[in-house]
């Protein structure tokens, strides 16, 4: 589960090798810790319009260095490009050349993130061409850079400003160490809805959060972050996985609930659990997941029934139980875990990548039932992250699916763990609908 090589070149003498023969340097990320400096050197906001000026304004009141135009040779933590008031595709030109010319300024670890709006149908073309513009851009930016820095986007929807809560949110995440591996993405604000941010180090104060599968790997992440966040946390897993359960459930001081996820009355269950121990339920993260790989052509029954039975079906069993009760009305959450594989498709998972696929469109049309209440789903899709599953895979092969993205290494339980506190926490509740991967943007598929 450690990454020798990454450890490796960022040591003097194997910086040098990797250099000389031309091999992958993957970057130590910079990573979150609570109390973290968002900006270690001053970022520069790029944009003519309104939108940029907004964007800087909340910025100084964030307490970061703020720029409107780049200085030679001035090191830069983050370059924010606000493109909301694009009109045609000939407006990209002067806010991407400066953005250009600034890049050698940024900082290893530094950020760049684009704000602007979606291109819709509805759209005149010369309009849509500009917006979907900033997609390519935004994509192929994030191949270009280096030394861990990354570059993410968010999408504004109708009558969201640059400055709403959410986009603000977005935009923290995006800067902040909670997103080292999420790369080359987009997330879009579709509402101005949500609290202002406050408690940047404990968004989750008072809240209580179920997260399923949580004996081990990711789900243990999962739970540890949520409890770090302010979070009490009710740990779900399996009878077999009791002993490993209950040390999870005691290290972030919450509950055990010993519960095959499968069961008929599992949504019912953890209602109940979450009401008579902890009084509330606010977040439920649908982690656990199972893996019975074989091609098509082998697949037997079992195999491709139990993935489905574990990895959606009982999420969706378990979500009409969360809608209909009361309990679950304030402000909900719902965080699935995906995978890259229900995106791009994987050799030997077609049942697997059937039920992260389906993990997908069950997100998007639960939104507009949990919006009745206030309440948002996400779901979040790993790609190669350092977990026991990984290290079983074959030397070259495991080599090849770690390197083969933008940041040249595998991601960690913890990064899958802060994208799901992020959909979980108050910034952002204008966000919904959405699938967020995390997976350092694979170069092949997804
Ligand atoms: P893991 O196998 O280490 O942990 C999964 C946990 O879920 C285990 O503790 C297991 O006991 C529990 N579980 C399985 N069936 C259950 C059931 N019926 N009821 C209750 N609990 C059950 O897996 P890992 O690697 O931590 O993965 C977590 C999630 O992330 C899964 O949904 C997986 O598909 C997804 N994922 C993992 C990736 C990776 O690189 N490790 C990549 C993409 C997605």
């Amino acid at each position: 589960m450690t990454d020798t090589y990454t450890q490796l070149v960022n040591s003097g003498p194997g910086r040098t090798i990797a250099r000389r023969l031309g091999l992958p340097q993957p970057a130590v990320l910079r990573r979150y810790r609570p109390g973290e400096k968002l900006a270690s050197a001053p970022v520069l906001v790029l944009g003519g319009g309104s939108g940029a000026d907004s964007v800087a304004g909340a910025l100084l009141d964030w307490d970061l260095d703020v720029r409107r135009h780049a200085a030679p040779k001035e090191k830069l933590a983050a370059i924010i490009l606000v493109l909301d008031g694009l009109t045609r595709p000939e407006d990209l030109s002067a806010p991407l050349l400066a953005a250009g010319a600034a890049l050698r300024g940024l900082v290893p670890g530094g950020r760049v993130v684009t704000i602007s709006r979606p291109a819709a149908a509805s759209d005149a073309p010369e309009l849509a061409a500009a917006r979907q513009g900033v997609d390519g851009i935004l994509r192929s930016l994030a191949k270009e850079l280096r030394a861990g820095a990354t570059a993410n986007g968010i999408l504004l929807g109708d009558g969201v400003g640059a400055v709403s809560p959410s986009a603000l949110g977005t935009l923290r995440f995006f800067l902040s160490g909670r997103s080292a591996f999420v790369d080359g993405q987009f997330l879009a604000v579709s509402s101005d809805a949500g609290p202002a941010p406050q408690h940047w180090d404990a968004p989750l104060a008072g809240k209580v959060a179920v997260v399923t599968g949580a004996a081990r790997g990711i789900g243990a992440a999962i739970a540890r972050t949520l409890h770090r966040d302010g979070a009490t946390v009710i740990a779900v897993d399996v009878p077999a996985a009791g002993d490993a359960l209950a040390a999870v459930a005691n290290e972030v001081r919450g509950t055990a609930l010993q519960l095959d996820i499968t069961r008929e009355d599992a949504g019912e269950r953890i209602i109940e659990h979450a009401v008579q121990r902890h009084g509330r339920l606010d977040i439920v993260v649908h982690n656990a997941g199972i893996t019975r790989d074989k091609l098509l052509a082998n697949m037997d029954a079992a195999r491709w029934d139990s993935v489905i039975a574990v990895n959606i079906a009982a999420q969706l069993r378990i979500n009409d139980a969360l809608l209909a009760a009361d309990s679950f009305r304030e402000s909900p959450r719902i965080i699935s875990v995906a995978s890259t594989s229900g995106i791009a498709g994987n050799r030997g998972q077609t049942n697997y990548a059937a039920s992260k696929a389906a993990v997908v469109g069950m997100v998007r049309s639960t939104a507009p039932l949990l919006a009745a209440h206030g309440g948002t789903v996400n779901a979040v899709a790993p790609g190669f992250i350092e977990t026991e599953m990984t290290a079983k895979i074959p030397f070259a092969t495991r080599e090849v699916a770690r390197r083969l993205n933008s940041l040249q290494q595998g991601g960690r339980p913890s990064d899958v763990a802060e994208a799901i506190a992020f959909f979980a926490s108050g910034p952002a509740a204008g966000v919904t609908g959405q699938v967020l991967r995390v997976c350092g943007q694979n170069l092949v598929g997804a």
